[in-house]
């Protein structure tokens, strides 16, 4: 708990309302306006040339924290989330969310949007998505998942 302090401010832990219990609308919307600590979040940030990164920020029986960076062209494969739920916080750049339905096994792309600072992305259980950086710039998403990822299942494109 003292590390999630460092990084959240009250926003996140102080209501009364405990936000581990909480929809995951709710927790997005907190979770937005929550105030970060940057100097814990850069011990997490790298710029990886072979791959995004994912580093770990807190991992906890209930839930963990991972600030992912993105290089230009740098993309997720398309995946779930092995039963956990989360919501993802642009903190710097654009990333592009595709979603997915499940069609034999297989992914079939059913939209796409662009999200840019200050913006959310929930990822529920069931959710089927493709996140990139399909922008100029790089790009730093902060994610909090509940319970913490065990696996995420990777899918081939539909077709
Ligand atoms: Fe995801």
């Amino acid at each position: 708990m003292l590390d999630e302090m460092l990084i959240f401010s009250s926003a996140l832990f102080d209501e009364e309302e405990p936000w581990q219990s909480l929809p995951l609308d709710a927790l997005a919307s907190r979770f937005a306006h929550a105030r970060l600590d940057w100097r814990r979040l850069a011990s997490a940030l790298r710029f990886d040339l072979a791959s995004y990164h994912r580093g770990l920020l807190f991992r906890g029986v209930g839930h963990e924290l991972l600030l992912a960076s993105w290089l230009p062209g740098q993309a997720s494969p398309i995946h779930d989330h092995g039963g956990s739920e989360g919501v993802t916080r642009i903190l710097t750049g654009a990333l592009e969310e595709t979603r997915f339905e499940r069609v034999d096994g297989c992914a079939r792309p059913l939209c796409a949007h662009t999200v840019g600072p200050g913006s959310v992305l929930l990822e529920r259980s069931d959710t089927l998505h493709q996140v990139r950086n399909a922008f100029h710039r790089p790009a730093v998403s902060l994610h909090l998942y509940r319970p913490p990822l065990a696996e995420m299942r990777i899918y081939p494109l539909f077709g």
